[in-house]
Parts: structure tokens; sequence; C-alpha cells
């Protein structure tokens, strides 16, 4: 497969004071037969930088590249997106046969017989009964018709997939299977992904990477044990101790002492300087002395190392009473 590229992405909703920045100057690369996984509480912009990927959202700013080539908005897509709701995807009067078959023409495959040895190949591909392609949607169960989407998402032969909480809808008992198939897939064929899941234990369980957003940043990046074993960001290390699923808002219980967890932002008006500052158990909240932190902004930019935060101070604290 190939890389996917943000730079410097920016989607902006809305004019004037009631704008929302929904996403923020992101760079983020998915590399040639990565997993990528994006986690972060909800309404932080997962989504909107997934959508903007597809052209399902406008770009204020920035650019997205497959293989340094802008995403043409026409033609063959090099970038697939799955859903969370399969049964949105797939049109409840095509059978599932049809539908791959669609999608195979749109991707060039002519020919009945071609299109429908494809067909086969397809759901063997995601592990579904070849015979089931006679089958409309509705006969199938929910993790049967997220792998139909995931076949008609490989169906179109993109350069790289992104899965949108591609789990969350299912029962826990089938999102094992989903993401072993994930994982499969990209053994098999290389697969390039963003993942995204507001659970940290799917995501770990698929991902080479794992990026943190936060009020749509991209707050740190790193390969996946380093980020769950040496998370540099005080929010990723809020995330890791006090939310196992990821997308809970933070317990205000289980805050280190002296830390009082505020309200979400507002993403109309986000705080100044970093934007996590008043929520921040090491910031100026807790740490009179760190006003930079208030009017600084410890932006994360494109760079060649792989584990990066930002953060002013990230490495110069810990959130353990007793550093190891
Ligand atoms: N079409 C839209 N018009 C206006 N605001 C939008 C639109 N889509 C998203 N937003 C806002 O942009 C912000 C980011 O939303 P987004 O759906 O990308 O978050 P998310 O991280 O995917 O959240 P979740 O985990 O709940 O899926 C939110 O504040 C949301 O309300
Ligand atoms: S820059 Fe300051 S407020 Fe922001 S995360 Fe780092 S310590 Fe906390
Ligand atoms: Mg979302």
């Amino acid at each position: 497969m190939s890389s996917l590229e943000f730079r410097d992405v920016g989607v902006t909703f809305g004019f004037g004071p009631g704008a929302l920045r929904a996403v923020d100057g992101v760079n983020l690369q998915v590399p040639d037969g990565t997993v990528v996984g994006l986690v972060g509480e909800s309404g932080s912009g997962k989504s909107t930088l997934a959508r903007a990927a597809v052209g399902l959202a406008p770009l204020t700013t920035g650019s997205i590249t497959v293989d340094g080539t802008p995403i043409p908005r026409r033609g063959t897509r090099p970038v697939q997106m799955i859903f969370q709701d399969p049964v949105a995807a797939l049109d409840p009067r095509m059978t599932i046969g049809a539908s791959l078959g669609e999608a195979l023409a749109v991707a060039g495959v002519r020919g009945r017989r071609d299109r429908g040895r494809q067909i086969g190949r397809l759901l063997e591909q995601v592990h579904l009964d070849p015979e089931l392609a006679v089958r409309p949607p509705a006969a199938l169960s929910g993790g049967q018709r997220q792998r139909v989407a995931l076949a008609r998402a490989l169906a179109a032969e993109p350069k790289v997939m992104i899965a949108d909480e591609i789990t969350s809808a299912l029962d826990v008992s089938v999102q094992g299977a989903v993401l072993n198939l994930i994982r499969e897939l990209r053994r098999d064929l290389g697969l390039s992904m963003l993942f995204i899941s507001h659970n940290l234990a799917v995501v770990r369980y698929v991902s080479d990477l794992i990026a943190v957003m936060y009020l749509g940043r991209i707050v740190e990046i790193a390969p996946t044990e380093q980020l769950i074993n040496d998370p540099q960001h005080p929010y990723t290390r809020l995330l890791l101790s006090t939310a196992p699923r990821l997308g809970a808002t933070l317990s205000a219980g289980r805050l280190p002492d002296g830390v009082r967890d505020v309200e979400p932002a507002d993403p109309h008006d986000p705080p100044t300087g970093c934007s996590f500052h008043p929520r921040c158990p090491v910031g100026p909240a807790v740490d009179p002395g760190r006003t930079d932190c208030v009017t600084d902004d410890p932006f994360l930019s494109i760079d060649e190392r792989p584990h990066r935060a930002a953060c002013l101070y990230a490495g110069r604290h810990s959130l353990r009473k007793d550093p190891a």
C-alpha cells in the first residue's frame, strides 16, 4: 500500500465568532504498511480529520496527500473509509454480491464473470462464505455486515483505509474477530490504515503507532508500546490512568491530589497557549510558575522523531508519586 500524510490540516466549521476549529494544524503521517491508531475524547476532531481525507469535510488549511500526491476529487478514490454503522453503508435493496459488484465496477472491473470471481474472492478475504453473495444485508449479523463493508472498501483497491469506530457498534463477542481480521489484512496486504476508536485497548491491539488528539490537535504520537508505557503528554497520562475506555470524561475522583477536573474546554473558544492548560495536572492550575503554558503554544510540528509530545514540559515531570 502507500503512505497518507496530513500537513498543517485545519477544518473550521462556520464563520465569525461562532466558528469552530474542529481540526487545527494537524501534522500526521500514516506510513506505508502501518496501522496508526487515533484516540481522544468525544468531539476532539477524530472523525472530522478522517472525513477530510475522503473529501467529506472541507480543508481550511493544509494538505492531505497519498504518496506525495494530493487526493483527487474525482475518479478512483485512493482512500477508502469504513464507518461505525455498517447498516447505513449497505443498500438494503441490494444483495451483498450486487453491492460488491457495484464497488468493483466503480474500480474498473469489467465483465460479469470477472466481477463474480472477485466477489467470491473478496468475501473469502474477509472470512465470509461466498454463498452469502445472494443474500440481502438484513440477513447478516452486525459483524458480518461490517466485514462486507470492509470487503466493499477493499474492492476499490485503495492505497489507504480509514476505519472510524468500526467495532463500536458490535457486540464485544464479535469485536475481537473483526480486529483479528484487520491485523491479518495488514500482514497479508500490507494495509496502511488510520484506525479511529474511543477504546484504547482496541487501538492498542491493532496499531503500530498511536496518535492522541485533544481539541483538534494531535498532542502526542509514538509507537504503540512506547505510548502506553512511557506517555509524555499529561493528557495522555491522564487518559491512561483514569479512563480505560477513552471517551469517558476524566473522573475527578481519580485525579492526582490537588487537581480538580474542569469542564472540557469550549471548542468555540479554546484556552490560550496550551489549550489543555486549565485541566493539566502539572500545568499552571497546580504550579503557578508555569505561566508559559498560558501564553506559549506547544505546537507539534512534523519531524522525524518517532515519539513526540506537544507539551512545554514533556519529559520533565511525572504524574507518578514515586517515579520508578
Ligand atoms: N458538520 C459539522 N458542522 C459543525 N460542527 C461540526 C460538524 N462536524 C463536527 N463538528 C464539531 O466538530 C468537533 C469535532 O467533531 P468530531 O465528530 O470530529 O469529533 P470526534 O473526535 O470524532 O468525536 P466522537 O468520538 O464523539 O466521534 C465537535 O465539536 C463537533 O461538534
Ligand atoms: S504545556 Fe503546560 S499546560 Fe500544556 S500539557 Fe504541558 S505542562 Fe500541561
Ligand atoms: Mg467520531
